[in-house]
């Protein structure tokens, strides 16, 4: 038996939306076929834009896209994808698979995509291999609305007005692909290059500093000491990788030490952002700066017979698990942690959604979003939990993770996993500070591995969770083993 004890009057932070974020990269099928298939496809689009992708990514509310990378964002050069198509500079991605880029997809394409999203686009800017003049263009060409060379560009590629861009990454990874820097080096180039990316009218630049490498706790330190006056949020990455790098465990057909070793390396996150928030506290105790972490998820080995450079992985309950765990870690710290992008959204690492031509299936981590979608931009409510351990030998962590919150209509939103792989767990559940008038759920359950393919779309979907007891103050439940629940309280 796990109990739970939620107190809707004691507000903690608002979950900023952007937690709920998502990740495109000029990567193998992402944007490629996986969203973009061009206006002259056979699979229904708008302006080239994969209808079926738009349609299910607007239902899970996607709050915000950042693109072009990754390490892609520190090679790419933002002209060689504007103007005429036939016209468009190649080039080739040495990041991923050494193939060749087209620039079909530029600026103009990205933010029509965002526009049928109806989500904010969060552009990451070259530092590695780009100059400080190109980087301020871009921002300019993308926010300006006066007379300017750069506005007249993109008046001159069809479109009028300025699309005010708010989130702009200086860099990614520069300790790595972005130009293997020191952070000495990279807090001076920050502070440069951000020097130049200027605010036009009324929009007023979000700066994004590149952050560390997951426990890079020097990183992380030596960044903030410099350049924590010039920035609104720094960036942390994290991925969950079962195995060693080299052989980092199959998406499917994993045993059940590996699918606990998986869980146990996700709630590493905990770790992570407490730490690096002690640091950011050192220089910015009123948590002004943001910590954003804006890649996140699983990194397993890519499907057999796929391109190693694509990075294509199958999505089991195993990654619904992993998502729960770690956008309940995302809630419970949203006093620091104010954006949060998973890689990527499509066909690539842990995605939301897949595709094979015309086809497109919805993964596990798909509905995880969906169940807790209702977290956007609500309060977050101090929670409680009492449960056992589950996990490898000396490797034990606890078998129930929640986070609760308050939406503006008084709402209550209560998400639930049961990470143990036998037995269904009978969860009570006590709520202080709020009548349960009107209590439905909705879950998520299956075998560890089940997933879904494009034969069996909707093998893994969600079904009502309805044998919620309400007794006074307490809801009783019992949750299968591998499962995930949202619980609304009205
Ligand atoms: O998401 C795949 C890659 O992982 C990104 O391009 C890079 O930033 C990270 O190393």
């Amino acid at each position: 038996m796990s109990s739970i004890t939620i107190d809707a009057a004691r507000k903690e932070s608002k979950i900023n939306r952007n937690i709920y974020g998502h990740f495109s990269e000029h990567l193998g099928r992402c944007i490629y076929n996986g969203i973009f298939v061009g206006e002259n496809s056979k699979i229904p689009n708008e302006n080239g834009m994969r209808k079926d992708v738009v349609e299910a990514l607007r239902n899970i509310q996607i709050p915000v896209l950042r693109w072009p990378g990754g390490c892609f964002a520190d090679e790419y050069h933002w002209k060689d994808g504007i103007g005429p198509k036939e016209t468009r500079k190649k080039m080739v991605n040495t990041n991923w698979g050494g193939v060749t880029e087209d620039n079909s997809f530029g600026t103009h394409e990205f933010m029509e995509l965002c526009r049928q999203l109806g989500c904010q686009p969060y552009v990451n800017g070259n530092v590695g291999s780009g100059t400080v003049q190109e980087m301020s263009e871009w921002i300019e060409y993308m926010n300006f609305d006066g007379l300017s060379p750069m506005t007249e560009l993109r008046k001159a590629n069809g479109h009028a007005e300025a699309w005010g861009v708010k989130y702009f990454g200086v860099g990614n990874e520069n300790w790595g692909c972005g130009g293997n820097m020191r952070p000495e080096y990279y807090a001076d180039l920050f502070r440069r290059y951000q020097t130049f990316a200027r605010n036009y009218g009324e929009n007023k630049l979000f700066r994004i500093a590149c952050g560390p490498n997951v426990d890079d706790y020097n990183w992380m330190d030596k960044v903030m000491a410099s350049a924590a006056p010039f920035m609104d949020a720094i960036t942390l990455h994290y991925y969950t990788v079962p195995g060693k790098w080299e052989d980092k465990g199959a998406a499917t057909g994993f045993t059940e030490k590996e699918y606990y070793a998986t869980l146990k390396k996700a709630l590493f996150m905990e770790e992570l952002v407490s730490n690096h928030t002690q640091i950011m506290n050192k220089y910015d105790p009123k948590h002004r700066i943001g910590l954003i972490v804006d890649e996140w998820g699983t990194w397993y080995n890519v499907e057999p017979g796929t391109n190693p450079g694509f990075l294509y992985q199958q999505n089991t309950m195993r990654d619904a698990l992993v998502a729960a765990l770690t956008l309940n870690i995302f809630n419970c710290h949203s006093d620091r942690v104010v954006m949060a992008n998973i890689a990527q959204m499509v066909n690539v690492l842990q995605s939301v959604i897949l595709t094979e031509g015309d086809k497109m299936l919805l993964t596990p981590t798909y509905h995880v979003f969906d169940l807790y979608k209702a977290h956007q931009d609500a309060t977050l409510v101090d929670s409680y939990v009492e449960t056992g351990k589950v996990g490898n030998e000396n490797e034990e962590f606890p078998q129930m993770s929640v986070s609760a919150s308050v939406d503006e209509k008084g709402v209550l939103h209560i998400t639930a996993a049961n990470a143990a792989l036998t037995g269904s767990e009978p969860v009570e559940c006590r709520i202080l500070n709020k009548a349960a008038a009107k209590v439905s759920g909705r879950i998520l359950t299956g075998a560890m591995d089940a997933c879904n393919t494009f034969d069996a779309p909707n093998a893994v979907n969600i079904v009502p969770f309805e044998d919620i007891a309400v007794k006074g103050d307490t809801l009783t439940f019992t949750m299968p083993a591998c499962s995930v629940v949202e619980i609304t309280v009205e």
